[in-house]
């Protein structure tokens, strides 16, 4: 595996590859990978002959206190894990490499009304920062096909639309949420927490599965199921942002011609922040 820093290596490498007549698929991420991440190499490896990653902590999309400063490096452990998913390339630039002008002069990109609600109603700038940074990697790459957790359904939505919107001509493709046996969907940042709150975390997939078990069965009172799952989240000690059921396509509320819906959570447990959904179709 080749690891670049700077945006005229990778492009005089990708150059080589277009040349040869390969397909070029990319996997971004902010590294600290898990199986999560090697799930979505995987389905890059499966859809081209050259898989590019990158590892980019980007702080646009980190609000002033959150957790830019202290958000898991590993590049080491990243490096020896892309090495072993089979990826050909990894692009780690720094930030001025990304933003040369400041962070602050960058262009933005901006998605609006899907960017504002659900976890952008809580935080503010998120999702531009998300948009900003995806936008700018497809121009440096400019890949065929690029791959993105389902897990961040919200920003899978974004890109997608993003992509639409500005023409990029990339497939976008979602890669299934990757969970623990007893249901927690993996994340870089479940290990902020401690092994009490690592126990009840689960309690997030559970009440999202009741939610999609009552949907299931015909229930279509949303606000009742919302409720429910907020219940069983405070009741268990966490804080939540929201427990939503939504169109997956709009991501605003079912209306009675969506059928294809998703059930969202975000909730806060200590100092750590877990977001999870569950697909559903309405019969
Ligand atoms: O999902 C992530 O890891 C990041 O939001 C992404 C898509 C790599 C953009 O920084």
């Amino acid at each position: 595996m080749l690891t670049v820093a700077r945006i005229a290596e990778l492009r005089a490498v990708l150059q080589g590859w277009r040349r040869e007549g390969a397909r070029i698929a990319f996997v971004p991420t902010m590294g600290n990978l898990h199986a999560g991440h090697m799930s979505l190499l995987a389905a890059a490896r499966f859809r081209a002959e050259r898989v590019v990653a990158s590892v980019f902590v980007n702080p646009l999309q980190f609000g002033p206190n959150e957790d830019f400063d202290r958000y898991p490096r590993t590049p080491v452990e990243d490096a020896q894990l892309l090495q072993e998913a089979r990826c050909d390339l990894l692009f780690l630039p720094t930030v001025d490499e990304m933003y040369p002008e400041g962070r602050d002069q960058a262009t933005r990109v901006l998605v609006r009304e899907l960017s504002e609600t659900l976890c952008g109603a809580v935080r503010p700038g998120h999702f531009e920062g998300v948009a900003t940074v995806v936008a700018k990697l497809f121009g440096i790459v400019q890949p065929d096909v690029a791959v993105f957790g389902e897990k961040d359904f919200q920003q899978f939505t974004i890109i997608q639309r993003m992509t639409q919107d500005l023409s990029i001509p990339v497939e976008v493709v979602g890669a299934a949420t990757v969970r623990a046996t007893d249901g927690l969907a993996l994340s870089s940042r479940n290990r902020y927490l401690s092994s009490e709150e690592r126990a009840v975390a689960p309690v997030v997939h559970a009440a999202l599965a009741e939610a999609v078990r009552r949907i299931d069965t015909g229930d279509d009172n949303w606000s009742a199921i919302e409720h429910a799952g907020h219940t069983t989240l405070t009741d268990a000690g966490l804080r939540p942002d929201y427990f939503a059921v939504r169109d997956a396509h709009t991501l605003a509320t079912p209306s009675a011609q969506s059928r294809d819906l998703v059930v969202l959570a975000a909730a806060r447990m200590g100092r750590t922040r877990l977001i999870d959904n569950l697909r559903v179709t309405r019969r």
